[in-house]
């Protein structure tokens, strides 16, 4: 019986070890949006709201591949990686770049054109800007370590 605990917290252990050491490293993105995209720009203004209802957006849509904090899980049955939003290059592309990536989507990223609006994109790419700095620095009043 005990020996038989025991395999069970080892290999308890193992899954975890192999679900934390399995951090996705940002592979060089290859994903470029169109050159005219850069001269799009976000035409909303930003408002108070424009964060927490992004985030509303983001926890159903986005979060379940992307996660709270924009680091991106682990995909299966795919060689595509989710990328992490604090990664400089990702955050280096222009505010138009991005909004052209969410409405079009990229193999398991679908695209959300069809069923966002247009400011919804932008504010989604705000959102993302906000996750991209450190929690501390983040402006959306109802961000949480964990939500
Ligand atoms: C089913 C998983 C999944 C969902 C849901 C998803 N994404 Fe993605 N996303 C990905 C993957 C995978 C990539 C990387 C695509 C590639 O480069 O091959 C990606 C890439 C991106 C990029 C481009 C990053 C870069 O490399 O420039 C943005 C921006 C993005 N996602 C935003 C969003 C937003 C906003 C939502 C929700 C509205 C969302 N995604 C929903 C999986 C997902």
């Amino acid at each position: 019986m005990r020996i038989l605990r025991f395999i069970l917290l080892f290999s308890c252990l193992g899954i975890s070890l192999v679900s934390f050491t399995d951090t996705n490293n940002a592979q060089p993105q290859d994903w470029k949006a169109p050159a005219w995209a850069d001269t799009l720009y976000n035409p909303y203004a930003v408002e108070p709201l424009t964060l927490p209802q992004a985030q509303e957006l983001y926890n159903l849509y986005c979060m379940s591949c992307h996660g709270n904090q924009g680091k991106g899980y682990p995909m299966e049955h795919t060689s595509q990686q989710v990328p992490d939003f604090k990664d400089d290059d990702l955050m280096g592309q222009s505010d138009g770049a991005l909004y052209w990536k969410i409405r079009e989507g990229k193999g398991v990223m679908p695209g959300y054109k069809a069923k966002l609006s247009d400011e919804q994109h932008w504010q989604l790419v705000e959102y993302i800007r906000d996750l991209s700095k450190p929690f501390n620095l983040q402006k959306n009043p109802f961000k949480t370590p964990n939500n």
